[in-house]
């Protein structure tokens, strides 16, 4: 089995710190921290949603961000799914064999040390899916 959990769930926002006063203090998730991630273009907040399960909020850092692109397509809301894996070369490499279009062919540095891969949403049913490596 190379996929062993779901890591997160991404959710595109406008505006980073009025999404964590709402997803803080109203909603009740425990903030544990944010990042800024160069390399995708995007500032980050991760809140707990128990167990090993997490909510990611992002907002783009510049219009040529991949997030500000979902912005003015489709608005906030869920943008993708992570999956947390053992070893994600292995992964990556599997799914190339199996014809699967990976928007990311090598990993790329995430959060907290952790090593990511965006897979296509044309090969997975229009879902944005996301491979995290944690260190
Ligand atoms: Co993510």
């Amino acid at each position: 089995m190379l996929i062993e959990a779901i890591d997160h769930i991404g959710i595109a926002v406008k505006n980073l710190n009025e999404a964590i006063g709402v997803y803080r203090d109203v909603l009740g998730f425990r903030l544990e921290g944010v990042h800024t991630l160069k390399e995708r273009k995007v500032k980050v907040a991760f809140f707990s949603a128990g167990d090993e399960s997490r909510i990611e909020l992002q907002e783009p850092l510049g219009g040529d961000s991949p997030v500000a692109k979902f912005l003015e397509t489709r608005g906030e809301g869920i943008q993708h799914l992570a999956v947390k894996v053992k070893d994600i070369e292995a992964v990556l490499e599997d799914f190339k064999k199996k014809g699967v279009t990976l928007i990311d062919e090598k990993p790329k540095s995430g959060a907290g040390g952790s090593r990511i891969a965006f897979i296509h949403p044309k090969s997975t049913h229009g879902v944005l899916l996301e491979l995290v490596e944690k260190p």
